[in-house]
């Protein structure tokens, strides 16, 4: 493991026993959710959240994202009549800008779009492996993995996030490129004054971009922009000046694509323009399934995303009733359900362009319960040991209604925090490190821990596998009920899983379901990783007991959510991380 590894290490826990859930209706400001009484959960006593706090409301519209610059412009869009598509797009752009620790235009993402009228689409607009890449390309002479595939040129995957978004917009949007852009183009002329959570971010990735030509803007003098200083980035509001002006093709064949080929060139990366030519963003039917009444629609391969969520949501629907929130037996559980999803992920799933992904069979409720009848009710399954897995809050996710219903659920990333650290000199954006997905050297765990096989090894043209999974949850009724997806690698799919189980299992407000401690499981290592305090000691004892490995982190999982309340909609950006819901 490099030092891009970032962990959040375990620390000692001092928990108290938490009885359970206390079923009582509360009362949010929007009023009740429309499915069903909202019921209060209990936290352990030591968690850093409480119960009963109250999820911002709006009557019409709602944006949340890790950034208020960027909920903001997305609502400056829907004012001005905009969609939700419009304004997915201006929070796209706008996080490029006030967000760049993940937020982008040199890396890529997964777009779920849902419409009031019944249409559902999504976009993927993932990083492609460049046409040079090869198979051993991040090995050193013995074989093993080197930090190449994070850090520097060669980690840089063909960036996607353009042309996606170009492309949602083209196809759901109802105005123009430059003026969904103008936000972003203001507050990268403009500036905005970075704060204390901005700067922790940059000094803790500030090894990697002191290598680069990012060094001056964001470590003037050596040291990261202290906060409280205004970020003024001019070669960017440059870049997205030409791309309002000239459209994708811009960042592809124009003049950001000569200048990132010759970032390329001086630091000895793979991406040509014939690489950035060629780029294409594919529009994918979305997966849908059902869940408990309700309909989910998620993102297909080559995010794990989608395919991952709904098998875990099928074999936890084989139980009538979940056990109560907190217990041992619901987190034991929900780890057995999500190792043996995440063996099917691990194994079976990779860029459909490049091999038979078994979706039908892994999001086959059959196949569920047969995966199902395997648990234990008392014992957890065995997979052998190996590295422990680091995360990060690196990627951005935000969520998007508007106030005919509209949906739009995106999740970009960079893969680590400022990607490869590289920046393109003249054009002002960091380049992703995205290559470091796809199985570098397979059966050996990338920067996530996960141990993947070689269908997933580095191909030219291939995209990477991903975990990220925006998705929209409909309910009994057909509306939009629940739009939320995730930062934090693999274990985006286990958070993004837990707040629909919050909502719709457990019955909590968003603002409990997006503060409720969560858990993760990924088959290897394993092992249950929580939040420190977010069991109690008596069922870490109860799951010691049962024979699961237990790995404490500090913090899990970046969401932002928004969910239909009567008279309107919540929106919650993520308690454990930066960023605000707005809505009008
Ligand atoms: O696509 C993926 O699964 C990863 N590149 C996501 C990385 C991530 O979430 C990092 N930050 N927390």
């Amino acid at each position: 493991m490099t030092t891009r590894a970032r962990t959040l290490l375990a620390l000692p826990a001092l928990l108290t026993f938490v009885a359970g859930c206390a079923p009582r209706a509360t009362t949010t400001r929007g009023g009740e959710a429309t499915t069903a009484e909202r019921r209060t959960p209990t936290f352990p006593a030591q968690w850093r959240f409480r119960t009963g706090a109250r999820a911002e409301f709006a009557s019409q519209a709602m944006i949340a994202s890790n950034s208020r610059e960027a909920s903001e412009a997305g609502v400056e869009i829907l004012r001005r009549g905009g969609n939700a598509v419009d304004a997915a797009v201006a929070v796209g752009f706008a996080l490029a800008v006030s967000y760049p620790v993940a937020g982008n235009i040199g890396g890529g993402g997964f777009m779920v779009i849902r419409l009031a009228d019944g249409r559902a689409a999504t976009i993927d607009y993932r990083e492609v492996a460049p046409l040079a890449a090869t198979r051993n390309m991040y090995l050193d002479a013995n074989g093993n993995p080197t930090d190449k595939s994070r850090v520097g040129h060669l980690a840089v995957g063909v960036p996607g996030a353009v042309m996606g978004m170009s492309e949602a917009l083209a196809k759901f949007g109802t105005k123009s490129l430059a003026e969904v852009m103008a936000p972003a183009i203001r507050l990268a002329e403009e500036g905005f004054v970075i704060d204390s959570a901005f700067w922790r971010g940059l000094r803790g990735d500030s090894s990697n971009i002191a290598k680069f030509a990012g060094a001056s803007l964001f470590l003037p003098g050596g040291q990261p922009l202290r906060p409280g200083s205004r970020l003024i980035q001019k070669d960017l509001a440059q870049t997205l000046r030409r791309i309002a002006a000239n459209g994708p093709r811009e960042f592809y064949e124009g003049q950001t694509a000569d200048l990132l080929v010759a970032e390329m060139q001086r630091g000895g990366g793979l991406i040509t323009k014939q690489d950035l030519a060629q780029y294409k963003a594919i529009w994918r039917e979305p997966l849908r399934t059902t869940y408990r009444g309700h309909t989910v629609l998620g993102m297909p391969p080559v995010s794990s995303g989608g395919t991952t969520s709904f098998a875990i949501l099928h074999m936890l629907e084989t139980r009538d009733t979940l056990p109560t929130f907190g217990s041992a037996a619901y987190a034991h559980l929900f780890a057995e359900v999500e190792r043996r999803a995440f063996i099917d992920r691990n194994t079976k799933l990779c860029d459909p362009a490049f091999c038979t992904v078994p979706v039908a069979q892994l999001t086959n409720k059959q196949y569920a319960r047969q995966l199902a009848s395997t648990i234990d009710a008392q014992k957890a399954s065995r997979t052998p040991a190996i590295v422990p897995a680091p995360t990060g809050m690196h990627t951005t996710h935000y969520s998007v209604v508007d106030r005919q219903g509209n949906a739009v659920s995106t999740t970009t990333t960079l893969n680590l925090g400022y990607g490869s650290g590289v920046y393109v000199a003249g054009a002002g954006f960091f380049l992703n490190d995205e290559m470091d997905d796809l199985a570098t050297a397979p059966g050996r765990p990338n920067a996530f821990g996960l141990i993947e096989g070689e269908q997933n090894a580095v191909q030219p043209g291939k995209r990477p596998l991903s975990s990220m999974t925006p998705t929209i949850v409909l309910d009994p009724r057909g509306q939009v009920l629940l739009v939320a997806g995730a930062a934090g690698g693999p274990t985006i799919i286990s958070g993004t899983t837990q707040v629909i189980l919050n909502v719709i299992d457990h019955r909590m407000t968003l603002a409990d379901a997006m503060r409720a401690p969560r858990l993760h499981h990924q088959a290897l290592p394993d092992s249950i990783a929580f939040e420190r305090n977010g069991l109690a000691p008596a069922v870490l004892d109860s799951l010691r007991a049962m024979g699961h490995g237990l790995q404490q982190r500090a913090s899990m999982v970046n969401v932002n959510a928004v969910m239909r309340v009567r008279g309107g909609w919540e929106g919650v950006s993520e308690p454990r991380s930066v960023g605000a819901a707005v809505g009008y």
